[in-house]
């Protein structure tokens, strides 16, 4: 494969989704091919999964009912858009990839890293990113800019309670440092422009 594989992690109202915009037109700028896709999503199969895990009147899966979900619709997503992209030499930025699993099926939801590592070497093939960007950003911070974001509510996983998302937020740190050279953590505090300098300081190296 000769494309680069970017993801964008983080809890919600971080800013991924501008930060994945602003990064796939800054190298676009730079001639490179470029696709943004997200999970849970990206392919029409995909994308039917995510309704099953996330509309607000989906039902309660339970955590492990939920990864399997996750993981299918991520191993469509890699084997019908990931790889084929990164195959041709295109470099594919993902909002939110295998680390939300981890953080949040994990973390959040109590499944064990080990198991959800295995159900991705089974659905993906252990597919990873070469790059990790972790956005951060405080809890109350996240609220606001959720709260102007978000007019009609949280989805079925971004309404959990406060503990939840703390548990999901101390995972992804966990992860990154635990693996320093795939992950870059992105303070995501300041104006888009601000983060986005951040952001492609920590890409450049990869390019
Ligand atoms: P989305 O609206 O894309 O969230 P955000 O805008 O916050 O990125 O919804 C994705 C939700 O699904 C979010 O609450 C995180 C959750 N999620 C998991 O629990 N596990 C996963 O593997 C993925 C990809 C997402």
């Amino acid at each position: 494969m000769s494309g680069r594989f970017i993801a964008l992690e983080g809890g919600e109202g971080a800013g991924k989704s501008t930060q994945s915009r602003l990064l796939a037109e800054a190298l676009r700028a730079q001639g490179i091919d470029v696709i943004t896709t997200r999970e849970p999503g990206g392919t029409p199969g995909a994308e039917a999964i995510r309704t099953l895990l996330l509309a607000n009147d989906a039902p309660d899966w339970g955590p492990r009912a939920e990864a399997l979900l996750f993981a299918a619709a991520r191993a469509d997503h890699v084997a019908t858009l990931i790889r084929p992209a990164l195959e041709r030499g295109a470099w594919v930025i993902c909002d939110r990839y295998l680390d939300s699993s981890r953080a949040y099926q994990g973390g959040g939801g109590g499944l064990s890293d080990a198991d959800l590592l295995d159900l991705h070497r089974i659905g993906s093939e252990g597919l990873l990113p070469d790059l990790t960007l972790l956005l951060t950003l405080d809890a109350a911070e996240a609220q606001t800019r959720l709260a102007a974001r978000d007019a009609d509510g949280a989805d079925r996983i971004g309404g959990r309670d406060a503990a939840y998302h703390d548990r999901v937020a101390d995972a992804f740190l966990r992860f990154a440092q635990g693996e320093p050279m795939r992950f870059a953590v992105i303070d995501a505090a300041g104006s888009p422009q601000q983060v986005h300098n951040r952001v492609m300081a920590a890409v450049t190296p990869v390019a």
